[in-house]
């Protein structure tokens, strides 16, 4: 949801058209995350003004603008020693989607501070009237552009104050959700950023080796008390500037700052997560530093660099078509990732590194609470009955926002499960922080290293499904409910009860990866059937026991790609209302497998066929007899009932991604949606 790149290169000559070349493609990494119009700042070819060039729609509208505003600047190819230049990827929250409230935002037709932002400002209200009544005028419906004023604002009344020091007095203003990157026509070849509640990472590119992998916190000295309640600009702490970082030999470097490290990897792989309310600025001596207004107990002292895994290969779409498409045949190997080094085949152990120390306090505990959004949610709902078995502890699952709006109890003897794709969705960090105050031990399940909810989180399991591009979550789903499998196994290692269940469990984990291969092979088979279904208005998808949350997350999937009505369906709740909707013409799809709830399903099936519906069928492979009853039937290889839903779920991620081609939906971005969602 929303993307800031910025790109400072000091002493490492670029011309404009390189720099800009960078920012759009720096962008284009970022769209994945959703969003609805583009911008860029850069200074002007004299270097005496910044220039900003921002549209609504897609990056490609926005490189076509650059082109033709510098289709006769030649000094557009001329190297440039210093230079900065911030470009963002805006998700319409305040304000339409328009060139006018795109980022970045600027302070004044001068343009002397220009901002990008990602999240809301709740106070924005309050700020904007501050500043109106001290002349200043609004051009954009936006939030963010009293960010931009209001830099400007205390520039004027602090002129010696440093672009770092400005921008810390301006978070102290702003309430609500930030990642911010400044640029000033006063600072030149300087940049700031910072941010709360939405990530933030500033990536370091150099020549030698860097002489650290901390760079050093530097925290506010003094602290004088507030100004006027808004009123008024308050007097704020201004921090030491000493011992800032520089690289090692040589002063060239280049930064970069970015929302995600999908933008950074291909130029640098050596990166540093910005924790919420830190200032990172490059000065005008190309030097970076990290600044916090006051020191808390437990502040580290420095910010480490990290080094990225990630490899540039995996963010790029290869032979497929869509993101999404690369990432469902991808399942054979992800889910081999998800249990890498975790799962031994041969004595049967699981190893979660990530919450080994944490295993006896889990099963001391009161309850598993398992909370997410969206797909992550229903990894949880896939997953509750075996974890139920293998724990034999109560196991709740919950929608991180209902959660949130119920106040639930949390005690300190809960144990919280966060399952995030992202690791950065606003409705699931908010639970996590409410369960933390409560005394609950925090496990995190994410697929984002670095992240808010990795670094919140008292321990956790990466599902390491690799980078997931698409919006639609597909690979991330199967390897959060391995993962999750793997946690029930870990629980029920020494239940001598429990043995047989655990030892089927894992040679069905064994061999899952083959299975997916199969499932895999029926995509022209499930083309066919999308091309029978995407003309309908709706699809009911109904099932129960281990594949429900398949019906949930299949229904998900449809309707979030290819804007049809559908709906998953408990198949035991068809008569208390869903059978009303069931005739010949509605189509429905039953998942029905040979496992403790077929004779259950097989009633469902004689439900839905006595009211004249024409089921499409997915079941085992070989079952004749249920098949028999209808003529559209997908096949899947049998696995024990827990595992089920990894196979059953991949059909349903073909068939919406096949209707959505079909219907002509944008199958990486589909309308309205962001990949990360940021905001509540
Ligand atoms: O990053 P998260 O897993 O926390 O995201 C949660 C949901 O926003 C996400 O799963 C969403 O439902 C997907 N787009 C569905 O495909």
């Amino acid at each position: 949801m929303c993307g800031i790149f910025a790109y400072l290169n000091y002493l490492t000559p670029k011309t404009r058209r390189e720099v800009l070349d960078l920012l759009v493609n720096g962008l284009k990494r970022l769209e994945y995350r959703g969003y609805d119009s583009t911008g860029v700042a850069i200074d002007s070819t004299d270097g005496k003004d910044i220039v900003l060039i921002k549209s609504s729609g897609k990056v490609k509208i926005l490189e076509d603008a650059i082109s033709e505003k510098f289709a006769i600047d030649n000094k557009i190819d001329e190297p440039t020693l210093i230079h900065c230049g911030i470009s963002h990827t805006r998700w319409a929250t305040h304000g339409v989607p328009s060139e006018i409230n795109s980022h970045p935002q600027r302070s004044g037709s001068d343009n002397a501070f220009v901002v990008v932002h990602n999240g809301i400002i709740t106070n924005y209200k309050d700020v904007k009237t501050f500043l109106e009544n001290h002349g200043y005028s609004f051009e954009s419906d936006t939030d963010t552009e009293v960010i931009a004023k209001l830099v400007h604002h205390i520039w004027k009344a602090h002129p010696k104050y440093s672009f770092r020091e400005l921008v810390e007095q301006v978070i102290q203003q702003l309430e609500g959700a930030f990642a911010l990157a400044f640029k000033s026509k006063h600072f030149p070849g300087e940049c700031v950023a910072s941010r709360r509640g939405s990530p933030l990472l500033v990536g370091i590119k150099t020549k030698t080796r860097l002489a650290t992998d901390h760079i050093p916190i530097l925290y506010g000295k003094e602290h004088r008390p507030h100004g006027t309640n808004g009123r008024d600009m308050p007097v704020i702490p201004r921090s030491e500037s000493t011992s800032e970082f520089m690289p090692v030999d040589d002063k060239e470097v280049e930064y970069f700052f970015a929302s995600d490290a999908s933008a950074v990897i291909e130029h640098t792989n050596r990166v540093i997560y910005l924790e919420d309310d830190d200032v990172a600025a490059v000065n005008k001596d190309g030097a970076l530093s990290i600044h916090r207004l006051r020191k808390c107990t437990d502040d580290p002292h420095a910010r480490e660099i990290t080094t990225l895994k990630m490899e540039i290969q995996q963010i790029m779409k290869g032979n497929y078509d869509y993101f999404m498409q690369k990432e469902i045949f991808e399942q054979p190997e992800s889910v081999i990732n998800t249990m890498r080094g975790r799962l031994n085949f041969e004595n049967g152990t699981v190893t979660l590194g990530g919450i080994k120390d944490y295993i006896p306090e889990i099963k001391r505990c009161r309850r598993l609470m398992l909370i997410g959004c969206g797909t992550s949610y229903h990894s949880a709902v896939a997953t509750r009955q075996l974890l139920e078995e293998l724990t034999e502890l109560p196991v709740m699952v919950e929608l991180a926002s209902d959660f949130l709006d119920r106040n639930t109890p949390i005690f300190r003897d809960d144990v919280c499960f966060f399952i995030s794709q992202s690791g950065e969705t606003a409705d699931t960090l908010m639970a996590l922080r409410y369960c933390k105050q409560r005394g609950a031990l925090i496990v995190g399940i994410t697929n984002t290293v670095g992240s808010s909810i990795c670094r919140e989180s008292h321990c956790g399991v990466h599902i390491n499904a690799g980078p997931e591009i698409g919006v639609a979550s597909t690979k991330a789903y199967t390897s959060q409910f391995i993962s999750l499998v793997m946690f029930g196994l870990v629980m029920s290692e020494d239940r001598i009860s429990l043995q047989q269940r655990r030892q089927e469990i894992i040679n069905g984990l064994k061999n899952l990866d083959k299975q997916i291969r199969k499932v895999l092979e029926l995509d022209n088979k499930v083309l066919e059937l999308a091309n029978d279904l995407y003309q309908h208005k709706s699809l009911l998808i109904m099932g129960r026991g281990y594949n429900f949350a398949t019906c949930l997350e299949g229904a998900l999937k449809v309707k979030e790609l290819t804007y049809m009505h559908s709906e998953g369906i408990m198949a035991g709740e068809l008569k208390h209302g869903p059978l009303a909707l069931v005739d010949h013409s509605m189509p429905v799809l039953m998942i029905i497998l040979r496992d403790p709830v077929y004779a259950k399903c097989m009633n469902a099936l004689q439900q839905v066929t006595a009211r004249e519906g024409r089921p499409i069928i997915i079941c085992e492979e070989g079952d004749e007899d249920t098949k028999s009853y209808s003529s559209r039937a997908l096949e899947i290889p049998k696995t024990v009932d827990c595992l089920q839903g990894v196979l059953t779920v991949i059909p349903m991620q073909l068939l919406s991604y096949h209707i959505a081609v079909l219907r002509g939906c944008d199958v990486d971005c589909p309308r309205n949606l962001a990949k990360s969602v940021t905001v509540e």
